[in-house]
């Protein structure tokens, strides 16, 4: 297949919706929170005033106390469920009542940073940045309401890695009873084999409607929920987006924001810092009801990289790591080791490789000098598109593409990163 910088801005021209762009025609009708991360960085690449906008767009579903919702319903569709009526929330455009990875932050400082135009960057920017700024605090007050310095999610979408191994146990503890009933129109565009289980949609959409019967309270939320888990791949997203934050900081806060953020930084990066697992050269995720770590080595145990949390000794035996599964698959990041029994090439978050996750790895990997890997990442995501296109993810053992087509977070990895 031939994939050129022409085909990877059309994927982001087809799915653009006017100011934002759906992640894929059909299979996910609306705007994403992490995905527009990720496409605006695409966007920049040949329309800076489009990529503000996208972001901007993004902004437009955030609560009044900070939180910004995995989904805006900015337009309706009868292709996606749950849609906002199964949602309930009272934000107007309408959004679910979760939210996902925090790239916001790290998009605005990328925007920033590379913008040919500076007088529109700067102001788009600046206001821009007390939303970032809302969020991060009400990752703080909601998610980590006693201060631990790990962020909880509270619903396995929240992690963006909907299906992983890693949510498994803490999953089954959630009753597969939803009051909603179920209309999946996901396996109406995917084959079935590729997505999750009915049982576990069951249980997604049994949490759904506990905290629909909370009023979306953060705190009810946390008192009731029986699903509690600091995720190691969200928590290093999102302290790697406080870094990036401080930056904009620097030009746009006062010294009170400084300050706050200089704190949070700390307190995040010994918390984080205690997640590595010795044995498995990686870090993992903790089951916040049990306290008991997650034995799962996920390519998310591998973002710590990109927040600059590990030593170079411990950033060594993750490269390491790396090697080691590509000595058993050949498309690397595998998004779970190709040595756990559960490893499954071609199912959602349960072995399957995305060019975001490879993008975050490698950038890690360049800031700890392991250079020769992260070249090794970018080209292989190259060519995974050159032979697959721009799919959803990729199958690790074969390459093939797999999910949805034409999708905009991978075209927008071509045209920002892994160039064609
Ligand atoms: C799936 C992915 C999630 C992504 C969404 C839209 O739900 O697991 O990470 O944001 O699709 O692409």
């Amino acid at each position: 297949m031939t994939v050129s910088i022409a085909a990877a801005r059309d994927i982001l021209k087809n799915n653009d919706r006017g100011g934002y762009t759906v992640p894929t025609d059909g299979l996910y009708p609306f705007q994403w929170n992490w995905d527009s991360a990720f496409v605006a960085l695409g966007w920049a690449t040949f329309d800076e005033a489009r990529a503000w906008r996208e972001l901007e767009k993004l902004v437009e579903g955030q609560w009044d106390d900070g939180m910004l919702p995995h989904i805006i319903f900015h337009a309706p569709s009868d292709q996606y469920f749950p849609g906002p009526d199964v949602w309930r929330t009272h934000h107007h455009p309408p959004t679910s009542g979760i939210t996902q990875p925090p790239v916001l932050a790290t998009s605005i400082r990328l925007l920033l940073e590379n913008a040919t135009d500076v007088a529109q960057a700067e102001a788009r920017a600046a206001s821009l940045y007390p939303r970032a700024l809302a969020l991060h605090r009400w990752y703080a007050r909601a998610r980590d309401p006693h201060g631990s310095g790990l962020i909880a999610i509270l619903h396995p979408w929240e992690s963006g890695m909907d299906n992983s191994p890693a949510w498994d146990a803490a999953l089954a503890r959630v009753p597969a009873a939803p009051s909603t009933p179920i209309k999946r129109r996901d396996t109406g565009h995917v084959h079935a084999d590729m997505r999750p289980s009915q049982a576990d949609y069951e249980r997604y959409i049994t949490l759904v409607d506990l905290y629909r019967s909370h009023g979306w309270s953060p705190d009810r939320m946390w008192a009731a929920t029986p699903f509690k888990v600091a995720d190691i791949a969200i928590n290093a997203i999102l302290h790697r987006a406080e870094i990036d934050l401080m930056t904009l900081a620097e030009r746009f806060g006062s010294p009170s924001d400084r300050g706050e953020l200089a704190q949070r930084l700390e307190h995040q990066q010994a918390a984080i810092a205690r997640l590595w697992s010795e044995p498995a050269n990686l870090y993992e995720s903790m089951d916040l009801i049990t306290g008991a770590r997650i034995a799962a080595a996920t390519s998310g145990g591998l973002l710590p990289l990109f927040a600059a949390i590990p030593s170079s000794d411990q950033a060594a035996r993750m490269a390491g790591e790396i090697e080691r599964w590509g000595q058993k698959v050949p498309h690397l990041v595998p998004s779970l080791s190709p040595f756990d029994p559960r490893f499954e090439p071609k199912r959602y978050w349960r072995g399957p490789v995305w060019a975001i996750v490879n993008r975050m790895i490698a950038e890690g990997l360049n800031a700890y000098g392991h250079s020769a890997l992260a070249t090794r990442i970018r080209e292989g995501t190259r060519a995974l598109m050159r032979q697959s296109g721009f799919a959803e993810y990729y199958d690790p053992v074969t390459g093939e593409g797999l999910g949805g087509g034409s999708f905009s977070w991978t075209a927008a990895m071509a045209l920002s990163w892994a160039v064609p």
